[in-house]
């Protein structure tokens, strides 16, 4: 991989402060089917209505284009969580509030999008959205758990892969707190 050997940052002329706008990076993270796309799509729409720039980095679309190279296995997840994670930390920079509704299954990967938004000052805040496998199963809104039990697709995330729940995420979203409107209610509240 590429170092940054000979590179220097090269700044750019205008303040964070200058720009219209403050950026802010809420990562959901969570099993397949747990509600994280459903829940960003509430936060979005809502910003957007206020008039407020926002942006949602899903896995599924961004695994479509960008990280269109990459797999399932824990180092592809890591570089797909590294690279969105980067990703997220420019367009914070750039004033706008990015969703990113990824399962990133390991502690470690989040943890580290975490570090690079402190190092740049930009806030960064974990949302665990924590739906038991049995109900992210029974709603298999993609028909994947199905695959997965019939061994159509081996190292899914919860049947044959890990998923490390976060140990200190800034909120927890359970199937008890209601729509995806108030779990977008309870998110928004992040950010005032
Ligand atoms: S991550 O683990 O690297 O963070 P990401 O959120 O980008 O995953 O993509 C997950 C999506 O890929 C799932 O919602 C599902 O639609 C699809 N998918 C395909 N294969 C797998 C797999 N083996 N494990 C989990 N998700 C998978």
């Amino acid at each position: 991989m590429a170092t940054g050997n000979n590179l220097t940052w090269h700044p750019g002329a205008v303040a964070r402060g200058d720009r219209p706008s403050r950026g802010a990076t809420v990562w959901l993270t969570g099993l397949s089917g747990s509600g994280k796309s459903t829940v960003a799509v509430a936060c979005e729409t809502r910003l957007v209505a206020f008039e407020r720039s926002a942006y949602i980095l899903d896995g599924d679309n961004i695994r479509q284009g960008l990280n269109g190279d990459l797999g399932f296995s824990a180092a592809d997840r890591a570089e797909n969580v590294r690279r969105v994670g980067h990703l997220a930390r420019l367009m914070a920079d750039a004033g706008i509030v990015v969703f990113v509704p990824l399962i990133s299954p390991y502690r470690a990967d989040r943890d580290a999008v975490r570090v690079i938004h402190g190092a740049a000052d930009l806030p960064f805040f974990e949302v665990f959205v924590d739906t038991p496998i049995d109900v992210c199963e029974q709603r298999d809104p993609k028909g994947l758990y199905a695959k997965a039990r019939a061994g159509e697709i081996t190292g899914f995330t919860g049947i044959d892969d890990p998923y490390e729940a976060p140990v200190q995420p800034e909120l927890v979203l359970r199937p008890s707190d209601g729509t995806a409107e108030a779990m977008a209610s309870a998110v928004l509240a992040l950010l005032a």
